[in-house]
């Protein structure tokens, strides 16, 4: 089946699918995007994904392209035209084509992309027995919270942790708190048996995956709390994991090369992956 993709109103073959090159997302990351799971066929989370989009378009004065209807049914059509049962949909918004200037165009209409494939998610090894991330600085801009196209930082971060042979790299801010991975949100539970993420300021991405797994702590009753932590206090956690739409929960077992608690994935990330897994496959 050859691939499919949706451009400004249009369903093309993938390998001829193109924008013009005064697009603004081309010349000047002026956009953002979702990365939405397909599960069974099916859009996990859309709903989150949909409003997060709004958001970071609101944020940056791009009007929407379409309605949420018309969204979701294209969507849906490039995912059907693509066959994909378990993969990914992903969705990008730019302010538009227009000459280039550093102010906004008067009237140029937003451009939006959609494609869809087939994924297999996080290898069963780094489930069954963990991930390692390292630590860097974080050298990103102050707005984390919009899911901008512009991922310069993220993406010579994750090919450092690449090169490094981890899986993920945590950010740290200028007080030695972790932000977030670059492209996944930071989790610990404490020596006490506390759950920890950073409260989604603007400093982070407020993951939909990351409030799924707070729906499903506020459900089991589990004791919680959304704080910054230190890398030290990472370190030093009983365990620490990541989430995200394409990796779903992970343990991370090793941080710059130290084990964290007994180096093996701990009893409650576990836990929370399964919950999660359970809820994705209904
Ligand atoms: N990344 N933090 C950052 C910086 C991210 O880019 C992402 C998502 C997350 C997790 O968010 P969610 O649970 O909604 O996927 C956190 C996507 C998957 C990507 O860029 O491919």
């Amino acid at each position: 089946m050859s691939r499919i993709a949706y451009v400004n109103g249009r369903y093309v073959p993938h390998r001829e699918a193109a924008v013009h090159i005064e697009d603004r997302g081309y010349q000047f990351a002026d956009g953002v995007y979702e990365v939405t799971a397909v599960r069974g066929g099916r859009l996990v989370d859309e709903e989150r994904h949909l409003k997060r989009l709004d958001r970071s378009l609101g944020e940056l004065k791009i009007a929407q392209p379409m309605s949420h209807a018309a969204l979701k049914f294209v969507c849906r059509e490039v995912v059907r035209r693509n066959g994909v049962r378990d993969g990914i949909v992903y969705l990008q918004v730019t302010r538009g084509v227009a000459p280039r200037d550093h102010s906004f165009p008067k009237d140029a209409a937003p451009s939006i992309v959609v494609t869809s494939r087939r994924t297999k998610g996080a290898p069963q090894k780094s489930v069954d027995e963990g991930i390692g991330v390292i630590s860097l600085p974080d050298q990103r801009w102050a707005r984390c919270d919009i899911k901008s196209i512009s991922l310069l930082p993220n993406i010579l971060g994750k090919q450092q942790a690449r090169e490094a042979g981890a899986y993920e790299a945590w950010q740290i801010d200028r007080d030695g708190n972790v932000t977030e991975g670059t492209s996944t949100n930071a989790w610990i539970v404490t020596g006490r048996g506390e759950l920890v993420t950073r409260r989604a300021d603007s400093t982070i991405l407020n993951g939909v995956t990351r409030l799924a797994i707070l729906d499903i702590v506020a459900r089991q009753g589990l004791t919680f709390v959304e704080r910054p932590f230190s890398l030290a206090e990472a370190k030093e956690a009983r365990e620490a994991f990541l989430t995200s739409t394409t990796s779903f929960v992970l343990p991370v077992v090793l941080i710059d090369g130290e084990p964290v608690g007994d180096g093996r994935p701990g009893e409650l990330t576990r836990k929370l992956r399964a919950a999660y897994a359970g809820q994705i496959e209904q």
